[in-house]
């Protein structure tokens, strides 16, 4: 069987660490074909929208999307392109395992956390305007359905994947209506699966906790923004933003990307990690059930990470990113 996805490359960094990625990819013989399909700033100058229609309806006939980083123009009246896409698919579920990594290493061992972000809501759903030439009002949009679905989707995945606790975290002391809606609909669904452990905690003090030892921690739930943060906090505590991978699922369809950003930094300079990309590729293989091929691939980024020859800049290392793509391909 062989899966179509598509390949949306996206801006800055994104074509060099999407490129490696298919390229480790293809070379261990992972059954995909790619249909490309444009995002970004490619896509403002070509559609005048950076994610256009196309690319909606191809990842839709595909149900599978594989995407770098994507660019919005600034104060051009663009909406995030990602927003749109997670809004527009309905892919409600901001998944994002992060754990440590065997050669890199970090102040703590042994991090194996999952941060599941609601990926619809909050101050995303983007409505805002000014009242007066003072004022400006965002409006954070919290639905009990979108509270109830993805608590929903995080047990059952607990327990299909034998993980142990979850935390709900917000900040409903200071926003009640919202935050508690988000909450309440955690706790209703928690009543559902008496064998997995649960709890809350404001997210103000998670953030110090985490910072002081994340290794207590399991599954963590959240609203869209507070998500966000937590992620690349997380990211920082395994090895940095090159190495967290990360996927957007719906009920029908998914979309695999980095938690990272396009890195305009170090763009078109041939040293990015692809890791992260890369990472999220072999969880779309898992996604579909190509857990051997995953393994393989996985195997063979280990082997190189603690060989530790051949590593990227933000690793410690001086390889560049087809270095680093050659010797895992070498060890595939
Ligand atoms: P960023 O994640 O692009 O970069 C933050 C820092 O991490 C930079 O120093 C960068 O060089 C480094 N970094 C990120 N990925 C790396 C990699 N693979 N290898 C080595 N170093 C890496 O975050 P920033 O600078 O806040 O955002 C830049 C742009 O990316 C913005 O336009 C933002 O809107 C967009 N963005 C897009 C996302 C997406 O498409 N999902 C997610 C986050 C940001």
């Amino acid at each position: 069987m062989e899966y179509r996805v598509t390949l949306i490359k996206g801006d800055g960094i994104g074509p060099e660490v999407t490129g490696a990625t298919c390229r480790i990819l293809n070379a261990a013989g992972a059954p995909i074909e790619w249909e490309e399909a444009p995002g970004g700033l490619e896509a403002v100058e070509k559609f005048g929208h950076p994610m256009p229609e196309s690319t909606l309806n191809s990842v839709r006939k595909n149900r599978l999307g594989l995407k770098g980083p994507l660019a919005t123009p600034k104060g051009k009246g663009y909406r995030s392109a990602n927003v749109h896409l997670r809004q527009e698919l309905d892919l409600y579920v901001g998944y994002r395992p992060v754990r440590t990594l065997p050669g890199i290493s970090t102040p703590y061992s042994d991090v194996d956390l999952i941060v599941l972000r609601e990926n619809t809501e909050d101050l995303y759903a983007g409505i805002e305007h000014a009242i007066n030439e003072d004022t400006v009002l965002t409006l954070k949009v919290s639905t009990h359905r979108s509270g109830e679905r993805i608590a929903r989707w995080a047990f059952e995945h607990m327990r299909n994947h034998g993980r142990r606790s979850i935390l709900c975290s917000h900040k409903s002391a200071v926003v009640p209506l919202a935050d508690g809606a988000f909450a309440d609909a955690f706790e209703r669904i928690a009543s559902e699966y008496p064998y997995i452990e649960h709890d809350q905690m404001p997210v103000d003090s998670l953030s110090f906790e985490l910072a002081l030892d994340p290794r207590s921690f399991d599954v963590l739930l959240l609203q869209n923004l507070y998500g966000d943060i937590l992620s690349d906090l997380a990211a920082g505590l395994v090895g940095g933003l090159g190495v967290v991978p990360g996927a957007n699922i719906g009920d029908q369809i998914a979309v695999f990307e980095a938690v990272h950003g396009t890195a305009p930094d170090i763009a078109g300079k041939g040293i990015a990690n692809p890791l992260a990309v890369l990472m999220s590729g072999l969880l779309m293989l898992e996604y579909v059930g190509e857990r051997k091929v995953a393994q393989r691939i996985e195997k063979a980024v280990f082997d190189v990470l603690e060989e530790g020859k051949h590593l990227t800049g933000d690793l410690g290392g001086n390889a560049d990113t087809a270095r680093f793509t050659e010797a895992i391909i070498d060890k595939l």
